[in-house]
């Protein structure tokens, strides 16, 4: 079709959106569960985004890391204030956030000699050679080893097996406090709790990769506030920059004396567009009510599919996940479900090849999500998903 390379599978011909609606070529109208996979929080045509991006863009579009801007900066502050004490290094996608996190992490350990990464089964943290060195699937591995070497896969939810593993060798625990690509798989409270007090005990950094879950995602603005802890390092990613690239790392305060001038860098980094888009996206996340709100959608739209699962016990094994970020794992593939969803006008996505993952933009409505149900229910009353 084009001079492309082919490294996604793909079909459908997006030209333009509107709030939770999706529109091709051709003007057919789609319901928008996959939300550019996490990224379009406030859907499309949100006015203040726009309108932040359409400003920015008039005056300065780009400044580099040679100079300061004021939206880097205003932004920094912002996310240092909501989430812990700590200095931010901006970058351009999830996968660099996580590059990032892996370089600090292995810098604050270098004077003690710890350089492992201790991560875990079914992990997803991006495709770049260190990202890829604690992704966990072989099919995204094996075609490009030897990787960064010293990392140890752990199995999900199970504090003894990091018991046996963390060490004096490690430089940090790092995971998804809810799996996103891994099959939407929250980790429980206790396991994190219990990560948190074992990298406490056996001085191991802990980092929270929150790509996926973070900013407003789960119903809170992080999601390892379900478990109340806090990570050393967080990542930052996919929704940040309102639909335009931003990544973002954030480092403990303390341990940021660790990193020194040109440790680390990159020429988008801070983008002054997309920081002016953050702020107007950390607007929204943080208008009264907001969040709650978030949560109580999640709810309704996983008692939704939850009664789903009752009806069609021979399709449905498993719904899981937190406020809008949702998991429905079938007994067969996930592949027929969703292209009987697209049929019906309603997009989604794949974590997976058995589990269908809902990502809609977090201002979706009760309405929307009836009519996400009453098409899933129509797909699987003809007897898909077993
Ligand atoms: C948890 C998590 N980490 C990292 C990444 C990589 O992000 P990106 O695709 O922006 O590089 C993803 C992408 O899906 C993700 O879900």
């Amino acid at each position: 079709m084009s001079a492309l390379l082919p490294v996604y599978e793909r079909d459908l011909v997006l030209v333009s959106g509107k709030g939770a609606r999706l529109f091709d070529k051709e003007g057919r109208g789609y319901l928008d569960f996959a939300g550019g996979i996490a990224v379009n929080g406030f859907g499309y045509g949100d006015r203040k985004i726009v309108a932040a991006i359409r400003r920015q863009a008039g005056k300065l579009i780009h400044a580099s890391n040679l100079f300061h801007t004021e939206p880097a900066s205003a932004l920094a502050d912002r996310l240092a204030a909501l989430a812990f004490p700590s200095k931010v290094f901006f970058c351009n996608s999830g996968t660099e956030a996580w590059e990032g996190a892996m370089k600090f992490a292995r810098k604050v350990g270098r004077p003690a000699g710890r350089f492992e990464f201790v991560a875990f089964e079914r992990a997803f943290h991006g495709r770049t050679m260190g990202a890829l060195s604690t992704t966990w699937s072989p099919k995204y591995r094996e075609p490009f080893e030897p990787l960064v070497p010293g990392v140890h896969f752990l199995p999900w939810n199970d504090l003894a097996a990091a018991a046996s593993i963390v060490g004096d060798k490690t430089a940090a625990v790092m995971i998804e406090p809810v799996q996103g690509e891994g099959g939407v798989r929250p980790a429980s409270p206790e396991f994190l709790q219990g990560l948190a007090a074992l990298c406490r005990q056996r001085g191991a950094l802990l980092v929270f990769d929150e790509v996926q879950s973070g900013l407003g995602r789960t119903g809170k603005m992080f999601a390892y506030e379900h478990a109340g802890v806090t990570p050393d390092i967080l990542t930052l990613a996919k929704p940040l920059g309102g639909g335009l690239p931003m990544g973002a790392v954030l480092l403990r305060e303390e341990l940021a004396a660790a990193i020194a001038t040109g440790d680390h860098g990159s020429t988008f980094g801070g983008n002054p567009v997309a920081a002016a888009a953050g702020l107007a996206v950390l607007e929204h996340l943080t208008a009264p009510g907001f969040l709650a709100d978030v949560e109580g959608r999640g709810v309704y739209l996983t008692k939704g599919l939850e009664k789903l699962a009752r009806r069609f016990p021979e399709a449905v094994a498993d719904v899981r996940g937190l406020g809008l970020m949702v998991g429905i794992e079938f007994r067969g593939e996930a592949g027929p479900v969703l292209k009987a969803l697209r049929t019906r006008g309603v997009l989604a996505t794949k974590a997976g090849d058995s589990v269908l993952r809902l990502l809609p933009p977090l201002v979706v409505s009760r309405k929307d999500i009836r009519e996400l149900l009453g098409a899933l229910e129509a797909a699987l009353g003809e007897g898909l998903g077993h």
